[in-house]
């Protein structure tokens, strides 16, 4: 947070307005045209788009829905919240990410939806994804909480097609908590946006400004408060304002990463995706090696923790979460490359007012447990 983030929450605060208004519509406004796309619902969070979206689809029990157990558990939830069933597809261990191919292999006659997830600022392989949904006649849905500013073949996500992305405070651009949902389907559009309070035709602000202060509070099916509010817009402004910015500092912390790990032996990192890209470096996540080190992840990371670092997990694959083991539905086992890296995987500190000298502290930091460790052998 800068200066200019602060002044900004402040003017809203002072200004009369702090709940879903005129800052609310600029962000939604300054988002579209940033990712290209006609339209841009803004809410809560990622989860409360994705819930909009599922019901907006109209999936119902008994409905399949595709996805990545390699995901933060609340794309899942959504969909099992829903009534249908979330099914996954293994990833690539390098990129950790599904492919349509794999998905195709998984449809059945109960799928309505494709989720795939663009994962730690890189983009799925887009085209087959289309090609998959417009052949079997499917909804994609792409999960885009780690691509703002993420490009695919030229092209930002978030058009064509529909996104959703999360600006909770870890994410390259953050409003404290917030999501938006881009779409070029005009029903879609205004379906999520009705359901994302109250199932009113009109929201707070359409009915108090001029050109909708007549209209009546009519709910036209029953939804949720998922709305956005102008303090949150004001921070999504100016933290668009400066998210390239932002972008280019990570990419230039991580090759700074990439150059210090080059003779780690003990870790591997995410590869890049082989077809074009750019990247937005979301997270950098290694994978441990577990046999070489001898610890597992969590007490790997525990000796990071005593050295002052702090580190996560992203993510503990969403099948392997109790809830969802519970369900006998997906047995350990099942999804073995999901389970391989959700075993090994974590994420180093990756913000852009790190230093240099911050990286360098991060990996002599690593390096300092795996000598430790060595000795200790
Ligand atoms: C892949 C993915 N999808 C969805 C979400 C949910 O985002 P939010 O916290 O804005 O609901 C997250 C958040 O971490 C995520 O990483």
């Amino acid at each position: 947070m800068e200066d200019d983030d602060i002044r900004g929450v402040v003017e809203v605060l002072k200004s009369g307005w702090i709940t879903t208004g005129p800052k609310c519509a600029a962000f939604e406004q300054a988002f579209a045209a940033y990712v290209g796309a006609p339209h841009a619902c803004a809410l809560t969070s990622a989860t409360a788009g994705m819930h909009c979206m599922l019901l907006a689809l109209g999936l119902k029990p008994g409905d399949e829905v595709i996805t990545s157990s390699m995901t933060w558990v609340s794309t899942v939830n959504m969909i099992e919240i829903t009534g249908a069933k979330p099914v996954f597809v293994d990833i690539d261990p390098q990129t950790l990410m599904i492919s349509a191919a794999d998905v195709e292999r998984a449809i059945t006659p109960r799928t309505r939806v494709i989720i795939p997830i663009h994962f730690a600022g890189a983009p799925v392989d887009l085209d087959p994804f289309r090609a998959l949904a417009a052949k079997h006649k499917l909804h994609l849905i792409e999960d885009a909480a780690h691509a703002a500013g993420t490009e695919y073949k030229g092209r930002r996500i978030g058009s064509p097609g529909t996104s959703i992305f999360s600006f909770h405070p870890i994410k390259n651009m953050t409003t404290a908590e917030g999501g938006m949902v881009c779409t070029d389907d005009a029903a879609l559009f205004d379906r999520v946006k009705r359901l994302k309070f109250h199932g009113l035709a009109k929201d707070a602000w359409d009915r108090y400004s001029k050109k909708g202060a007549a209209a009546p509070m009519e709910v036209v099916e029953p939804g949720f408060k998922y709305n956005f509010t102008d303090l949150q817009a004001s921070l999504g402004l100016t933290q668009l304002a400066k998210l390239d910015a932002f972008n280019a500092r990570r990419a230039e912390l991580a090759k700074l990463y990439d150059e210090l790990f080059r003779d780690v032996l003990e870790f591997s990192t995410i590869k890049e995706p082989s077809w074009p890209h750019k990247h937005t470096r979301h997270l950098y996540i290694v994978f441990l090696d577990l046999e070489r080190t001898g610890l597992t992840r969590d007490e790997f990371l525990g000796e990071l923790k005593t050295r002052n670092i702090g580190t996560g997990v992203h993510f503990k694959a969403a099948h392997l979460h109790a809830y969802y083991q519970q369900t006998g539905r997906y047995p350990r086992g099942s999804l073995p490359q999901t389970e391989w890296a959700s075993e090994r995987l974590f994420s180093l500190p990756l913000f852009p007012k790190m230093t240099e000298g911050d990286v360098r502290d991060v990996v002599a930091a690593i390096k300092d447990v795996i000598a430790t460790r060595r000795s200790k052998a």
